[in-house]
């Protein structure tokens, strides 16, 4: 990843909302779940009114975002609203610095990140297990029936006290 062709992670504006749903609407969890183009727009707007929407760009194009809350949305602290990588662009490092940036922003703020990860989908769950997050509950029949969301929390370790 050297050259012309880093990464970097900037704050979204409106212009990116095609690419970011571009990549929700063609990748699971989202498809699963039934997320529309209305959907995805609804969340990206309401994201971008709070100011907490983050994309990376590989190469000039938009390859990842990722919308959070840090003031409300969940209780106790921050909540990872969604996250994707483009698939060609996945297993390079660009999901956890989209990660970085929202927990970096989060913990200014909250001793706590929460997210919800579908009961399916185990890359996710691997994915944050190895950047410290835990489960700490399960919402059964959460968005379709017989699929479970588990809560994930990570704490504001000593490096953000
Ligand atoms: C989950 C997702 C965002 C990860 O993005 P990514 O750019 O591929 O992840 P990274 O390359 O930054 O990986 C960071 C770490 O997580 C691990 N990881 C990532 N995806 C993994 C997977 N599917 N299985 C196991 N480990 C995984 C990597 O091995 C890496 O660990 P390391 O740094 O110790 O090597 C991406 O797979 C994706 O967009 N998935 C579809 C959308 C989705 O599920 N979003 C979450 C909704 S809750």
């Amino acid at each position: 990843m050297g050259g012309g062709n880093r990464v970097r992670i900037r704050g979204a504006s409106e212009q990116d909302i095609v690419s970011i749903c571009r990549i929700m609407l063609s990748t699971d969890p989202y498809v699963t779940l039934g997320y529309t183009e209305d959907l995805c727009y609804d969340v990206v707007l309401s994201g971008l009114e709070e100011g907490w929407v983050g994309v990376a760009e590989y190469g000039g194009r938009v390859v990842g975002f990722i919308v959070f809350r840090v003031f409300d949305g969940f209780p106790l602290g921050g909540y990872i609203r969604a996250v994707a990588v483009d698939e060609r662009f996945r297993g390079m490092g660009i999901g956890r610095a989209l990660m970085s940036y929202a927990e970096e922003r989060i913990f200014r703020y909250r001793r706590n990140v929460f997210l919800l990860v579908s009961s399916f989908n185990y890359g996710a769950i691997r994915f944050y297990r190895t950047l410290g997050y835990e489960p700490v509950g399960e919402i059964r029949d959460a968005i379709v029936d017989g699929l479970s969301e588990y809560i994930f929390r990570k704490r504001r370790g000593p490096n953000h006290a």
